[in-house]
């Protein structure tokens, strides 16, 4: 979502500026700007689409040199994305411009107040109303900034990250925030606030992630932080151990390829050091207590997208390995159906970003009824773990691609752990049990390797494939999410038509969508489940006899598909738990390679957002 850099020091601000918000592209956006104070004047330039359209709009008309700026991507939420809605906005004396991640969900009344005092307003966006409220502000605060914002603040309801820049202040950058993210880069002689610490990274790994409801000054060489009411505060500190390159692509045309390539990496180092040495599982993050975790008497997931499928993958693990009914539910509805929630209740909430909006108020919500909630996350420091009573990171680096992919494999071992975990303090397994499944997870690294050696497979058959109208995906038992996984990829990517479905559910309706030709995935479960294995076999069957391309996804050695298959795909051996894990990574590959033939943008799929910080 919105992207937001502020930059004070030495170095020429707008290539910082504009370096950090390249750095930002992933976040998804639709226009940019950046916005600079110097020799004592405001001087701006935004330009809707991509970041190629700002850089030539600078490069006609330079911006003068200033060591005081901000920049911004924007994801429209009020008002359309041209030049006129995107950020900065400025008040009416081009004394101050202002940058905003979030929703002032107030903006219309404080619209229709600052039209009665006479501004004059531009735009449609409710940013500008605080580049107008700060306008006003500042000389009834002897144009101190941060007091200024601090007053502005308490007039906004909603969630917001500011960051702003006022002529009569020209060494200073002043951010605020409330339920949107907000850090504070922390360099030499220069410092940076930002919506995440990759568009610093190049210049510094020390940063402050700030807390709700706080404001921070920062010149070259202070940062100085309170509350909305001006009472010192304190933000956490910490060091980013990854670096600049961790962020790039390196060699690959897209971060998406890199990510799927990075997975056997990410499943290990979800992996690492989760047994102590007396063999136990241990989660150190985990604030819960034991006696707290036998109370559970029912797991809720919650989450959105792929985060939402590695839910539904979970179930499966959770409810057969605790006997603890689980029970999976989109962020987005979640508390609108009225959940029966107590203290007994665990809720887990799944996200990448640790920013989903829908996600943040759904925790926020089982937290007011006095569920307990666990968050399994990529992002350290993001808002969703930090408003949870426990949280198991996910270590898969960051993931710049919006489609998730080590975010999802990562985030299905993280509730693995969870369910395990939960198994051993509850009892409901035995210690060798345990340690048993480890071992299997601990496998699962080589075999995804051994998936995306023999890829090329599947991007060949992407590229026989990519002029399909629609593609249809079945599984069931664990396959089921991963068809649901499959078809998302594709229609996120390729803006192709995709569905999954349970295979037990063709006969009852999607059958009737399958014709002459039409591409059928079918997810074939490993043979182990008996049952479960023949009756995939017969739907094979049942869309192949109705003219269906059946491209099956079957493990090595499973010599039954191969009368029913067009194309076999194989798969390593492993438990039926372990084979999502596996079997997903062909159809990221399909799509990735779909979408690639067909021209599209990869990293950034049109009207998607990685970080979704709206509801
Ligand atoms: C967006 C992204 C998806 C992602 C979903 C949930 O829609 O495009 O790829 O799965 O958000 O994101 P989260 O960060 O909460 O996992």
């Amino acid at each position: 979502m919105c992207g937001i850099i502020g930059y004070v020091g030495s170095q020429q601000a707008v290539d910082v500026v504009m370096d950090g918000l390249r750095r930002l592209e992933y976040r998804g956006y639709d226009s940019a700007g950046v916005a600079l104070v110097s020799s004592g004047e405001l001087y701006a330039a935004k330009r809707a689409g991509k970041l190629a359209n700002l850089d030539e709009a600078l490069s006609q008309d330079p911006l003068p040199r200033a060591t005081t700026g901000i920049g911004h991507t924007r994801w429209a939420t009020h008002g359309a994305p041209n030049d006129v809605n995107a950020h900065p906005h400025t008040d009416s004396a081009d004394r101050v411009a202002v940058i905003h991640n979030g929703i002032i969900e107030n903006f219309a009344e404080l619209r229709a107040g600052l039209e009665a005092l006479g501004h004059d307003l531009l735009s449609e966006t409710d940013t500008e109303i605080v580049a107008h409220l700060l306008g006003e502000a500042l000389p009834q605060h002897g144009d101190d900034l941060a007091a200024a914002m601090r007053a502005v603040t308490s007039h906004l309801e909603g969630a917001f990250t500011l960051v702003a820049v006022a002529t009569a202040d020209p060494h200073t950058v002043v951010a605020a925030r409330r339920s949107s993210p907000l850090v504070v880069g922390l360099g030499n002689g220069e410092n940076f606030v930002a919506s995440d610490v990759s568009a610093f990274i190049a210049h510094t790994r020390d940063a402050l992630e700030l807390g709700q409801d706080q404001v921070v000054e920062v010149t070259s060489d202070t940062v100085t932080i309170t509350d909305f009411a001006g009472r010192p505060a304190e933000a956490v500190a910490y060091h980013v151990d990854w670096d600049a390159s961790a962020a790039e692509k390196g060699g690959y045309q897209w971060f998406m390829l890199k990510e799927i390539d990075e997975q056997p990496r990410a499943i290990a180092d979800t992996l690492l050091g989760r047994t102590s040495p007396d063999g136990r599982l241990q989660l150190d993050e985990v604030r819960l207590s034991e006696e707290e975790l036998r109370e559970v008497d029912k797991v809720i997931i919650i989450a959105c997208g792929t985060a939402f499928y590695s839910g539904l993958v979970a179930k499966y693990a959770i409810e057969h390995w605790t006997r603890v009914p689980c029970e999976v539910e989109l962020a987005s509805e979640f508390r609108y159906r009225d959940p029966v929630l107590d203290r007994q209740t665990l809720v887990v909430a799944i996200s990448q970003s640790g920013e989903t909006m829908d996600t943040l108020m759904a925790i926020r919500y089982a937290r007011a009824q006095n569920a307990r909630v666990l968050a399994i996350c990529n992002t350290n420091g993001s808002t969703i773990p930090r408003e949870s009573d426990a949280v198991i990171y996910t270590r898969a680096g960051p993931e710049i691609a919006v489609a998730s992919t080590k975010g999802f494999l990562s985030q299905i071992v993280a509730c693995y752990l969870l369910g395990l975990y939960l198994a051993q303090v509850r009892g409901t397994k035995y210690g060798d049990e345990i340690a048993t499944i480890m071992a299997q997870l601990q496998e699962v690294p080589a075999a995804v390797q051994r998936v995306l050696d023999g890829a090329e497979q599947v991007r060949a058959l992407a590229r026989d494939l990519a002029d399909s109208p629609s593609v249809l995906f079945l599984g069931r038992h664990t396959g089921f999410p991963v068809a649901l996984e499959g078809a998302l990829k594709l229609k996120e990517l390729a803006y192709l038509h995709a569905e999954g479905f349970a295979a037990g559910e063709l006969k009852h309706g999607p059958i009737a969508l399958v014709q002459e030709g039409l591409p059928v995935f079918v997810i074939v479960p490993p043979r182990g489940r008996d049952a479960l294995h023949g009756k995939v076999v017969s739907n094979i069957q049942e869309v192949r006899a109705r003219g269906a391309r059946t491209i099956v996804l079957a493990e090595e050695g499973d010599p039954t598909v191969l009368a029913y298959a067009d194309e076999v795909i194989r798969l390593p051996q492993v438990p039926t738990l372990m084979q999502p894990l596996v079997a997903t990574v062909p159809l990221q590959v399909f799509a990735c390679e779909v979408a690639t033939v067909l021209g599209h943008d990869v990293d950034q799929p049109r009207n998607l957002a990685k970080s979704v910080t709206v509801e």
